[in-house]
């Protein structure tokens, strides 16, 4: 079975892409290379020990697209691709619209056209919106997202679920992702943010490469054990893992829509997230706390007992092995892909 993987250069995809060819599965990957290096995909050849076609296109290019599906037979499509940087969103709301739902647009026409109807999308726990207490379970009312970026995602999983109503033919499979840390165990491909990171993980770990002076900690008054903001942090490779079995669904059932939180179920905040770090860093690293970050909430964490019922997948690495992995990749390549 071959799966198409869409932005599959880019942090999440390029670990999906390495299980997928250890599951077995062939790949094609397409990715404009926007924010991603095509030494990823390289790497990823290294360390699965097999080949695959990949092409440099734009998801919004209808033309490329079909002769991408033209060229292979694709089964299922695994879609990366998109922009997601939540404070870039809000000073660029008409590229994140523009990318995210009209390259889904396009990506679902072309998939149309070829008969290829099933799809597995990127979607994200901020589509639970500022409301809903966690544990988060995905029956929970969803919207009420707070900036361009989530909103994409709350809108494409609409219309996703509009296509698959209108035409019973697709199947539809939306994981609702935590906050994915971590990298390969080899330290070959990890999350290589443009710029100063926006995340957690990727600051803390430019901290202790030297990169960046001190963490800023966004307030220690919110209503969590230590005052810091709580988060399910998934180790990417498990996050891949559950592609792996979310395309195993899709290619073995009855068409339907499916949604799924991809989450360990724990909240960690901030400070725990820091010890747990200076664990595998062997140092302490600097931080201050300063004010709360606008649109942040207190705790988000997900009920992942559907994808473990329903997939069979749970989550297997814990927190200490996230850090591990994390600053292995750091230490191991300080300018990314470009070292
Ligand atoms: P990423 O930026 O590393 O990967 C996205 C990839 O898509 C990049 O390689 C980029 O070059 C490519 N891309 C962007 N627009 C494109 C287009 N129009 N055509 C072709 N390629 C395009 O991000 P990631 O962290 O790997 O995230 C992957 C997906 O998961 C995104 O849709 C993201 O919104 C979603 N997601 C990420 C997180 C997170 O915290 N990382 C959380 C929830 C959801
Ligand atoms: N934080 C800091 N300092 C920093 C960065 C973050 O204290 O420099 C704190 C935040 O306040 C928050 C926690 O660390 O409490 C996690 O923040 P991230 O920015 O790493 O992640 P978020 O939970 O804010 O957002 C992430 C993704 C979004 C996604 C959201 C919900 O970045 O794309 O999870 O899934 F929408």
């Amino acid at each position: 079975m071959t799966i198409l993987v869409t932005g599959g250069a880019g942090y999440i995809g390029s670990h999906t892409c390495v299980e997928l060819l250890n599951a077995g599965y062939e790949i094609v990957v397409v990715d404009n290379l926007y924010n991603a290096s095509v030494k990823s995909l390289d790497r990823v050849k290294e360390l699965a020990n097999k080949d695959f076609p990949f092409y440099e296109a734009d998801i919004r290019d209808k033309d490329a697209m079909r002769k991408i599906f033209a060229e292979n037979k694709i089964d299922a499509v695994i879609h990366f691709a998109g922009l997601k940087a939540v404070g870039e969103s809000t000073r660029k709301p008409l590229e994140y619209y523009d990318n995210n739902i009209g390259g889904t647009l396009a990506l679902c026409e072309v998939m149309r056209e070829a008969g290829c109807k099933k799809i597995v999308f990127s979607s994200s726990a901020t589509v639970y919106g500022m409301n809903n207490i966690s544990p988060l379970k995905e029956d929970m009312k969803t919207g009420g997202t707070t900036n361009p970026y989530g909103t994409t995602k709350y809108m494409i999983e609409i219309i996703l679920e509009d296509l698959q109503k209108a035409d019973p033919e697709w199947s539809v499979t939306l994981l609702r992702y935590f906050n994915p840390i971590g990298a390969h165990k080899s330290g070959r491909i990890g999350e290589n943010p443009n710029g100063i990171p926006n995340n957690l993980m990727p600051y803390i770990t430019q901290v202790a490469i030297g990169k960046l002076p001190f963490l800023s900690v966004y307030g220690n008054d919110y209503d969590t054990p230590d005052g810091t903001g709580a988060r399910d942090y998934i180790h990417v490779v498990d996050l891949a893992l559950g592609h792996v079995k979310a395309v195993e669904k899709i290619l073995s059932s009855e068409s339907a829509v499916n949604i799924y939180n991809l989450g360990t179920g724990i909240g960690y905040s901030v400070l725990d997230i820091i010890k747990a770090f200076n664990k595998a860093y062997g140092k302490e690293i600097p931080y201050k706390i300063v004010e709360r970050r606008p649109g942040d909430i207190a705790t988000c964490y997900a009920d992942a007992s559907k994808a473990y019922d329903e997939l069979g997948w749970k989550a297997e690495r814990d927190i200490e092995e996230m850090c591990e992995d994390s600053w292995r990749w750091q230490s191991q390549n300080p300018n990314g892909f470009d070292d």
